[in-house]
């Protein structure tokens, strides 16, 4: 089968999924389109529906990043212009250290305990150098973006897949850090504790390479750290909530390549694993139906004029066609696979959305919108496992 033989439903299914969420979370494998599919969801959901819209990225390519105004702003919220929208669409990057920056603003319980975690070494280093620091700060921004009011859906795109499910888990994480063992130990009763560590060898050798400040910084850190405990582990617990929630769905990204499509599986099963709400996933970058189509025909038509032995070609013109019958033969090649990869997607028992590669870069609001619209008329109907 190739592409051509997608079955395509009415496009009403794509566009219910984004009437009926609050939140959508995109994930999938490095480099398929994520940030890209969760952009253009955002803003056919702004477009159809009279709804305040929120996107949240991570890391957009630089030219669609230009394009929308994100590049500047950091963590800002930018409102994006969209011609002929019912509802509006807002976009935000998530910058890791000016998020956790906003964490501690927003919990220190007094003006000298914020100044103080702001100027610790260790916590500038965890925040800017630790991967995962990042998994919390999504948290963080979901709850505000969700429960500040301002917002009927949200769209979350995610970094690549397996950092995806770490990103998930981050609410149960911290709440497992505060009430850990170790920290009990490195903060109570006072830092004497951990200063009194500082004699054993690991200790000392650390001291001797890092100076005394790495060890005070490490038990100032964690002290005013656990005096934000009660905020942090609240959200947690409510961000936690909000991941499970009916309104709340999940849709994986894949490319029709064969390790793509392995990953892609893998997070499949661990979000049905944790019981998220898979709704849809998307097959990115398929060959366009416009090239697809009929390529095979077009090709045996061509071949035959070739082999026509009434009609003489001249040399140059005959170089021409086996050319095009050549590429012709490639794109229904790649069209077959294409249309197999979707099939076994099927298979995979969740909705399955199709979209093309519309070649090049998409780097602003007509060419996502387009490619909005091009997946919600290719939704295909999904098999059961
Ligand atoms: N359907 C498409 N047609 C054409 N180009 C596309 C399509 N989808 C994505 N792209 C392009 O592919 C590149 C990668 O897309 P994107 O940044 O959305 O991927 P990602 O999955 O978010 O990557 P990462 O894992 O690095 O975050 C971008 O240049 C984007 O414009
Ligand atoms: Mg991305």
């Amino acid at each position: 089968m190739s592409t051509d033989d997608i079955a395509t439903l009415p496009d009403h299914r794509l566009l219910s999924l984004l009437d009926e969420s609050r939140m959508i979370i995109v994930c999938g494998p490095g480099g398929v389109g994520k940030t890209t599919t969760a952009a253009a969801l955002g803003v056919l959901a702004a477009t159809h529906f009279a709804k305040r819209v929120l996107v949240l990225t991570v890391d957009p390519a630089r030219r669609l990043a230009t394009a929308l105004g994100l590049v500047a702003l950091g963590n800002a919220e930018v409102p994006v212009h969209l011609d002929r929208a019912r509802g509006t669409l807002t976009m935000a990057m998530i910058d890791t250290k000016s998020s956790w920056d906003d964490m501690v603003r927003r919990h220190a319980p007094d003006e000298r305990t914020r100044d103080r975690v702001l100027e610790n070494e260790l916590y500038r280093t965890l925040t800017s150098r630790f991967v995962h620091s990042h998994d919390y700060v999504v948290t963080e921004r979901l709850f505000e973006a969700r429960e500040g009011g301002g917002y009927d859906l949200v769209v979350v795109d995610t970094p690549p897949s397996r950092s995806a499910l770490s990103v998930l888990d981050a609410p149960r994480r911290m709440e497992q850090f505060f009430s850990s063992r170790l920290l009990k130990l490195l903060t109570a009763p006072t830092q004497s504790r951990l200063l009194s560590l500082a004699s054993r060898p690991f200790f000392v050798v650390a001291d001797r390479i890092l100076g005394a400040a790495f060890l005070s910084d490490i038990a100032e850190f964690f002290t005013l750290f656990r005096t934000m405990e009660g905020p942090i582990v609240a959200r947690s617990r409510r961000v936690g909530s909000l991941l499970a929630e009916e309104s709340t769905k999940y849709a994986v990204v894949t490319s029709p390549e064969p390790v793509a499509m392995r990953e892609a599986k893998f997070l499949v099963d661990e979000l049905r694993r944790r019981n998220h709400r898979l709704a849809a996933v998307v097959a990115n970058r398929l060959v366009p139906v416009r090239l697809g189509d009929g390529a095979l025909k077009r090709a045996v038509g061509l071949e035959a004029s070739l082999a026509d032995p009434v009609g003489q070609l001249a040399p140059p013109e005959r170089r021409r066609l086996e050319v095009l019958v050549a590429c012709e033969r490639e794109i229904a090649a790649i069209s077959a696979q294409h249309g197999s990869a979707v099939q076994r997607i099927a298979d995979w028992g969740a909705l399955v959305v199709t979209g093309e590669d519309r070649g090049g870069d998409i780097t602003d609001t007509a060419s996502l919108l387009a490619l909005g619209e091009s997946l919600r008329t290719r939704v295909t109907t999904e098999r059961q496992e």
